[in-house]
C-alpha cells in the first residue's frame, strides 16, 4: 500500500481512514501520538483512547462507507483504479479459503494458519500481509486475527455476511470483465449465449451458478431491502408484486415491516426454488405465473 503523501500546501493526496477520522474528530493536534500508538493497526480498540470515543466510531463509519461502496475511490485514491483487481482477488481468495471464518478469535500465527489452509508458510504470510494492508486482518505479536470490519462482513453466519456477494462477483463477472472491450466492440453480452437467450436464461443452464448468483444478490440486498422498507410508506398498498424478485429479500423485508401487505415474488423457476426456502408463507408467496398464488 502506498504511504500517504503530503502536498506542498500541507494537504495530502489521500488519507488513511484513521487519518481522516482523526481530522473528523477534531484531534489533529494529537495525530502523531495516535498514529504512533496504533502502528499498522487500522482501528483503535474499543478501550483505547477512552478520552476520545469518537475516534473509533468515526473510523468505523469510514470503513462502513467503504464496505457499502459509498466512497468509490476508497482509501487509496486513484491507486484503486489500477490495482483494485489485485485487492479484489486477495479478498475473493480469502473468502473462498474461508480464512475469516476459520481464524480463531484470539488469532493464529503463520505456522498455524498455514497448516489450517494446507499451504507453505511463505505464501501464507504474503496473503496475511496483503489482508492487513486492506484492513481485513490485524497482527498482534505473532498472531493474525480478524478486524471489526472483516468480523462483521466476512465471517460466515453473521447477519451482515457479505462473502456470498464477493464470491458471486468473482465467479460470474471477474473473467467477464476481461472481455469488456469485446462486448463494447460487438454490442453483445459476454455472459449470455444468444442461442439460449438473455443472461438469466443462459445462467439457468447452470443451477450452481443460479444458486451463487441468487445468494450473492441476497447478501447485498440485505442492506438495500431494509433501507427501502424504511423509506417508502407501503401501508397504502395491499399487494406488492416484485418482478424479478430473486431470493425474495426485498419482499421479505417489506412484508416484515408491513404485515398486512401480501407480497408476491415473481421470478424464473430455478430462482424461485431458492426464494421458497427464504420466505415465510404467511408474509410472502413466490410464483413464476401470475395466477399461482
Ligand atoms: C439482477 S437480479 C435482481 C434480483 C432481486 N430483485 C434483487 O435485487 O436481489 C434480476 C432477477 O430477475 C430475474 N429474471 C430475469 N429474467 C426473468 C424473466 N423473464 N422472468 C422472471 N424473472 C426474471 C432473474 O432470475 C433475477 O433473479
Amino acid at each position: 500500500m502506498p504511504k500517504s503523501s503530503s502536498l506542498a500546501d500541507g494537504a495530502k493526496t489521500y488519507y488513511r481512514p484513521i487519518e481522516a477520522a482523526i481530522r473528523w474528530s477534531g484531534l489533529l493536534r494529537f495525530e502523531r501520538r495516535i498514529l504512533a500508538t496504533l502502528g499498522q493497526r487500522p482501528l483503535p480498540e474499543a478501550t483505547e483512547f477512552p478520552r476520545w470515543p469518537m475516534l473509533r466510531l468515526n473510523t468505523e463509519r469510514i470503513f462502513d462507507a467503504l464496505a457499502h461502496g459509498e466512497m468509490p475511490y476508497g482509501k487509496e485514491g486513484l491507486v484503486r483504479d489500477t490495482q483494485g483487481f489485485q485487492q479484489f482477488r486477495v479478498l475473493a481468495t480469502a473468502v473462498d479459503l474461508r480464512l475469516f471464518s476459520l481464524l480463531p478469535a484470539r488469532g493464529a500465527a503463520v505456522p498455524d494458519v498455514a497448516s489450517m489452509l494446507g499451504f507453505e508458510e511463505r505464501p501464507t504470510r504474503i496473503l496475511l500481509t496483503a489482508l492487513i494492508s486492506m484492513g481485513l486482518l490485524e497482527k498482534r505479536g505473532p498472531r493474525y486475527r480478524t478486524t471489526p470490519l472483516s468480523r462483521m462482513y466476512l465471517v460466515e453466519g453473521r447477519p451482515a455476511y457479505y462473502g456470498d456477494f464477493v464470491q458471486m462477483m468473482d465467479r460470474r463477472l471477474y473473467d467477464a470483465y476481461r472481455h469488456l472491450d469485446r462486448s463494447l466492440r460487438t454490442n453483445r453480452p459476454v455472459t449470455a449465449d444468444p442461442a439460449i437467450g438473455d443472461l438469466f436464461r443462459t445462467m439457468a443452464q447452470d443451477p450452481a451458478m443460479v444458486r451463487l448468483f441468487t445468494s450473492g444478490m441476497h447478501a447485498t440486498g440485505t442492506y438495500w431491502a431494509d433501507a427501502l422498507a424504511k423509506s417508502y410508506d407501503f401501508s397504502r398498498h395491499r399487494v406488492l408484486l416484485d418482478v424479478g424478485g430473486g431470493s425474495g429479500i426485498y419482499a421479505i423485508s417489506i412484508a416484515r415491516r408491513y404485515p398486512r401487505l401480501r407480497a408476491v415474488v415473481f421470478d424464473l423457476p430455478g430462482v424461485l426454488e431458492i426464494a421458497r426456502r427464504n420466505v415465510n408463507a404467511t408474509w410472502v408467496c413466490v410464483t413464476s405465473l401470475f395466477n399461482d398464488c
